[in-house]
């Protein structure tokens, strides 16, 4: 047994000088390792805010006034009270809302939400009771220069999604100002935006048979955002208006399918030869016509839109 065991360590010894450095390495960036979680402060979590969050998160219009650019007004939290718990990840709003266990998942402009490795960081620095660090103020927010596409790339859901979180969601979500979403329509996410559930207000491809284009131009009333004015400027209704053009596109640049046979729910001016501001509307004899609307009336239309993508009018009505 003693030989064996001096045998033993004499092979070792002789053998490998290397493998002992290098479990005293490996030993040693285990301890930073340990020493980095156990660190974690706002600093450390300041650059995925600025890259993810505060372009809905800052100023006088963040989203559920919630700030996250600077620690204080983390901590402080949003309208409906703090989003974290010292100690208590599980129960901390900000990390419900990073894993998706409380919806909408953050950041709102996801997929991609964040990297299993950038949850770590914040349930980490839950875990371990929030601490400053040196930073803790960011840089003045990406906010002042609006994400915007480069010239030639199609506008996707990105570049449309913080004027949505920002103007409409405070009211187009559950438990927003408005207790219950408005005619049960979320603008908390691209699959809500888009739902073809009762009916589609953006239809992809077909900006004049959206009723949310209609709604923000003012051309069906009232007109949104409902707390205006101030309304959408001019430039960010013809984003809006550019990326239904062009398909309504996913964060990834895919171009959503068309809902045929969804219903729709317009409202506008009736034109002559059956159009709603310049929509083209598919009257038919089976068409049930209320109030005898005339050209210039502001009138509601019911129907559905058919493969080639025209609106075939189940009812038409002056309002
Ligand atoms: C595109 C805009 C947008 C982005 C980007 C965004 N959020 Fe939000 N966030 C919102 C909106 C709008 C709400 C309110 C919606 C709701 O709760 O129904 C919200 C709600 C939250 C809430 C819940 C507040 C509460 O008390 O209910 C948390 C926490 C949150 N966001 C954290 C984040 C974090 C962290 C990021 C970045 C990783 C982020 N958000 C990115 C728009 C955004
Ligand atoms: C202050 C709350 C509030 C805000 C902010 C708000 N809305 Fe609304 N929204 C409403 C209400 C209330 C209605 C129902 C009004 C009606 O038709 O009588 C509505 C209706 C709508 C409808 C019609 C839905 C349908 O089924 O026909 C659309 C589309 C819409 N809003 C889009 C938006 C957009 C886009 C924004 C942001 C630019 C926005 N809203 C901001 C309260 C709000």
């Amino acid at each position: 047994m003693c030989i064996l065991n001096q045998q033993y360590k004499y092979t070792v010894s002789l053998e490998s000088r290397s493998l002992i450095t290098g479990l005293l390495f490996l030993s040693l960036s285990l301890a930073t390792h340990v020493t980095a979680k156990e660190t974690v402060t706002y600093e450390k979590l300041a650059p995925i805010l600025a890259e993810k969050c505060i372009m809905c998160h800052s100023g006088n219009n963040a989203a559920a006034e919630l700030r996250l650019d600077s620690y204080d007004s983390l901590l402080k939290g949003s309208a409906k009270g703090s989003i974290v718990k010292a100690g208590d990840p599980a129960a901390s709003e900000l990390l419900r809302r990073l894993k998706g266990t409380s919806q909408p998942r953050m950041p709102m402009t996801g997929p991609p939400f964040l990297s299993d490795s950038q949850i770590a960081l914040f349930e980490d620095w839950i875990t371990n009771g929030m601490k400053r660090g040196a930073v803790t103020k960011l840089e003045k927010p990406a906010k002042q220069q609006p994400l915007r596409p480069k010239p030639g790339e199609p506008v996707s859901w990105q570049h449309v999604a913080p004027i949505f979180a920002t103007r409409c969601a405070k009211c187009h979500t559950d438990g927003g100002l408005m207790g219950n979403a408005p005619e049960d329509y979320r603008l908390t996410s691209y699959t809500a935006t888009l739902a073809t559930g009762d009916r589609v207000r953006v239809v992809p491809g077909q900006p004049k048979a959206s009723e949310l284009l209609r709604r923000i131009r003012g051309q069906a009333k009232p007109r949104m955002p409902f707390d205006g004015p101030p309304y959408l400027t001019d430039d960010e209704i013809v984003l809006i208006e550019d990326w239904i053009a062009q398909g309504s596109r996913d964060t990834d640049g895919q171009a959503a399918p068309v809902p045929t046979g969804a219903r729709v729910r317009l409202h506008g001016t009736l034109g002559t030869d059956w159009q709603l501001d310049g929509l083209h509307l598919d009257v038919r004899s089976g068409t049930r016509i209320d109030k005898s609307p005339r050209p210039g009336d502001y009138v509601q239309v019911r129907g559905r839109l058919d493969s080639s993508g025209s609106i075939i009018v189940e009812r038409l009505r002056r309002r």
